[in-house]
C-alpha cells in the first residue's frame, strides 16, 4: 500500500473541490442553478487576446518550450503596464517573471525562502494557495485572523514576536479575497517596515488591483519606500481580462528575489504556453480600454447585489474593490450549513466563510460573476434561507 506524505495529509480540503459534482446533480435534476462560487466572470476574454492567440497557434515557433524567460514581448508588455499603471520601472528581462497564473507563483514562492519548520504568515480567511504552498514546502504556517473590527487587515503588529523571528514569508492580499477589503498606504508602510525589520519576504498578491469602484485606486506595494528590498508582487490577467482559464500572470521584484523564484520554477514547470504569453501581451498593451467596461459592469453588479441583499434582510457595506461580497450571517448560524441549504434547496452556489479557514466563520462569499438580474434572483433565494434560519430551521451544528 502507498502511504501518503504528512504534507499531503496536512492539506485541508480545497474549498471549491466538491461544488462541480453537486452542481451537476442539481442541473440534471432540472434545477435552475446560479453559481456565485468561483471568482470566474461570465464576460468573454478580449478580442485582441483571442486574435493574438489564433495567430500564434498558426506559427510553430509558439509551440516550443517557453522556459522561464518566456516571450520577451510579454515581459516587455508587463513592464510597460506596471510603469503606466503605477509609475514604477522594472527591468523586463531580470525583474519580471511570467507565471502560469498567479496561483502558481504564489504557491511556489515558499520553496524559495522556507526551511523545514520556518514560519509563513497566512491570512485567514484567505486565498487557500498561501496555506497549501506553505504546507507543501514544509513550512509551519501561522494563521493570522482577519477581523471585521480591524478592516480585515492582516496586522503584523498582532503577530507574536517569537513567530516574527522565525517567519520567512507573509502573504498580503489587498484588494482582498474573500473580504473585498482594501489597504491604506499607512497600513502598507507599517507592514513593509515590520518585514524589513525581521527579514520577512512580503508576497503581495495584487490579483484584483484593477477591479476597483467609486474612484478608488489600488496601489502597488512598490509605491511604499523600502518595499523593493523585501517584496515580490504578483499580478494576474485572470480577473481584469476575464482570462481565468488561460493561466497567465507575472511576478515583479528586484533581481535576487525574481531569480530565486525563477530557480524554483525551473524545476517544476517550463513556463506559460508562448501563445498565451502573446495573447497576454496584447491584452496588457490595451489594459486601460479593456478593463474599464469590466470594472463598470462589476460596479453595476455590486450595486444590484448589495441593494437586493439588504432588501432580503442581510446587513452589508458596498465594497470598494475586488469581485466579491463578504456577507455576515446572524450570530450562531454556521456558514457551511447555510451554504449547503442554499445550494440544495435553491440551486444557488455561494462559498461558506469556513471554506476560507475557521476565522471565516460567520460569513459567506458571493462572487459577482453573473449579471445584475441573476444576482437579484440569487439574493432573493439567499433571503429565503436566511428566513429559514430566523425560524430556527438551521441548527447551529456542523
Ligand atoms: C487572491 C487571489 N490571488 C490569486 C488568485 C489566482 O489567480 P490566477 O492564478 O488565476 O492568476 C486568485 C484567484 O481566485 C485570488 O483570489
Amino acid at each position: 500500500m502507498i502511504e501518503f506524505s504528512q504534507r499531503l495529509r496536512a492539506l485541508p480540503g480545497y474549498p471549491l473541490a466538491e461544488i462541480p459534482t453537486i452542481k451537476r446533480r442539481l442541473i440534471e435534476a432540472g434545477m435552475d442553478v446560479i453559481d456565485l462560487g468561483a471568482g470566474d466572470n461570465d464576460t468573454p476574454p478580449p478580442g485582441v487576446a483571442v486574435a493574438a492567440m489564433t495567430d500564434a497557434l498558426r506559427d510553430p515557433a509558439y509551440s516550443k518550450y517557453g522556459f522561464q524567460q518566456g516571450l520577451p514581448a510579454f515581459r516587455q508588455a508587463a513592464s510597460r503596464w506596471v510603469e503606466r499603471r503605477f509609475g514604477l520601472r522594472f527591468d523586463p528581462t531580470t525583474e519580471m517573471l511570467p507565471l502560469i497564473g498567479s496561483k502558481e507563483g504564489l504557491s511556489h514562492v515558499p520553496f524559495a525562502v522556507v526551511n523545514p519548520g520556518d514560519a509563513t504568515i497566512v491570512p485567514e480567511p484567505g486565498y487557500q494557495a498561501y496555506l497549501g504552498g506553505s504546507i507543501l514546502a514544509g513550512a509551519d504556517p501561522y494563521i493570522a485572523p482577519l477581523r471585521p473590527e480591524n478592516g480585515f487587515l492582516l496586522d503584523l503588529e498582532q503577530v507574536p514576536d517569537a513567530v516574527l523571528r522565525r517567519a520567512k514569508l507573509v502573504f498580503v492580499n489587498y484588494p482582498n479575497n474573500p473580504t473585498a477589503a482594501v489597504a491604506t498606504p499607512e497600513y502598507l508602510q507599517r507592514t513593509v517596515a515590520i518585514c524589513r525589520r525581521h527579514g520577512i519576504l512580503l508576497a503581495y498578491d495584487n490579483a484584483y488591483c484593477d477591479l476597483t469602484f467609486d474612484g478608488y485606486r489600488a496601489p502597488s506595494i512598490f509605491e511604499i519606500p523600502g518595499a523593493r528590498d523585501i517584496a515580490l508582487e504578483f499580478f494576474s490577467l485572470s480577473k481584469s481580462f476575464s482570462m481565468t482559464g488561460w493561466r497567465i500572470g507575472f511576478a515583479v521584484g528586484r533581481l535576487e528575489l525574481v531569480t530565486a523564484l525563477t530557480r524554483v520554477k525551473s524545476y517544476v514547470d517550463t513556463g506559460p504556453f508562448l501563445a498565451v504569453q502573446k495573447a497576454g501581451a496584447a491584452a496588457l498593451d490595451q489594459a486601460e480600454a479593456l478593463v474599464a467596461p469590466i470594472r463598470a459592469e462589476l460596479e453595476r453588479r455590486r450595486d444590484a447585489a448589495v441593494a437586493a441583499l439588504r432588501e432580503a434582510g442581510f446587513a452589508l457595506e458596498a465594497p470598494k474593490a475586488a469581485m466579491y461580497l463578504w456577507v455576515a450571517l446572524p450570530a450562531g448560524v454556521p456558514s457551511a450549513a447555510f451554504a449547503k441549504r442554499t445550494l440544495e434547496e435553491t440551486g444557488t452556489v455561494v462559498l461558506p466563510g469556513s471554506a476560507f479557514g475557521l476565522a471565516g466563520e460567520g460569513f459567506f462569499r458571493i462572487a459577482l460573476t453573473v449579471g445584475a438580474d441573476r444576482l437579484r434572483t440569487a439574493s432573493a433565494r439567499l433571503g429565503q434561507t436566511l428566513a429559514a434560519t430566523g425560524r430556527g430551521e438551521l441548527a447551529p451544528t456542523t
